[in-house]
């Protein structure tokens, strides 16, 4: 491993340093050299490849077998990055299918870490991969694999109640042994609050510019997505320029806490 690699202790440091983390999907090795290139901290393999490359309209077709594949384009050419792969839909739904899907993640894949969604039995599973040695990113607040289930991409922990489960499970996942929490359409004081109370790094997507580092999805940011991207998102080629001027641009407005500004901040 070269010495300056990202890990989950190097962001542990920035985020007692201050230093906020840029975070961006990536799914194949051209973008992972322009995304490199432009600073950006963690690379993430997210099952959002469902939707923006094969053109699906959730992320639950995604198998294992892709995740694999997409991880191994990235991993191939990283030289700095954190990559993290997204354990796909029900790949984690038994300890055995957790334990095998990140032997594939992380051996055949590539990845130095795995994401998976939600709270409940993910808690042990996050035990139970971390003693085996394989990092976890936690992700809480919208649950895209649970879309079926919530009726629709809404934000959550939005009254009293709700906001106290998301804090639960958040200490939870920390006790668990999770390296870093995705909060995905959280309302900014909340994010802003765990992001406080938490000794892991808090990366938010649709939750406020308080956390300690941003992610968005690479194509709705490069504004490749069809239609109207996320209200929480920005496109960053809007100004022209070359794409490896729009991540720079990204990178910057992250770490300097430009973005996300009170236009893309909903609640
Ligand atoms: O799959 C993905 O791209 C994600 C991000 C939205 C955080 O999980």
């Amino acid at each position: 491993m070269p010495v300056d690699r990202t890990t989950g202790a190097s962001l542990a440091n920035m985020k007692r340093r201050g230093e906020r983390i840029a975070c961006l999907t990536c799914y194949d090795a051209a973008f992972c050299r322009v995304l490199e290139g432009a600073g950006v901290d963690v690379l993430l393999v997210g099952d959002s490849l469902g939707m923006v490359l094969q053109g699906h309209s959730t992320t639950v077709p995604v198998t294992l077998d892709h995740m694999v594949y997409h991880s191994r384009c990235v991993s191939r050419v990283s030289e700095r990055a954190l990559v993290i792969a997204d354990m796909p839909f029900m790949s984690y739904a038994s300890p055995e299918r957790a334990l095998a899907a990140a032997e594939r993640l992380m051996g055949e894949g590539g990845a130095a870490m795995v994401k998976l969604e939600g709270a409940g039995p993910a808690v042990e599973t996050t035990a139970l991969l971390t003693r085996y040695g394989a990092p976890v990113c936690a992700h809480l607040g919208l649950l895209p694999q649970s879309v079926h289930q919530l009726g629709g991409y809404r934000y959550q922990g939005k009254d009293d109640d709700g906001a106290a489960v998301i804090r639960a499970d958040a200490l939870a996942l920390q006790d668990a042994g999770a390296s870093l929490l995705v909060l995905e359409c959280v309302p900014a004081e909340l994010a802003a609050a765990l992001s406080a109370e938490l000794l892991i790094p808090v990366i938010g997507i649709g939750a406020g510019n308080r956390c300690d580092g941003q992610v968005l999805v690479l194509h709705d940011m490069l504004g490749l997505t069809p239609g109207r991207p996320p209200r929480f998102s920005r496109n960053f080629m809007d100004t022209g320029g070359s794409v490896s001027e729009a991540v720079a641009a990204y990178v910057a407005a992250v770490r300097s806490g430009a973005f996300p500004g009170p236009e893309h901040t909903l609640f």
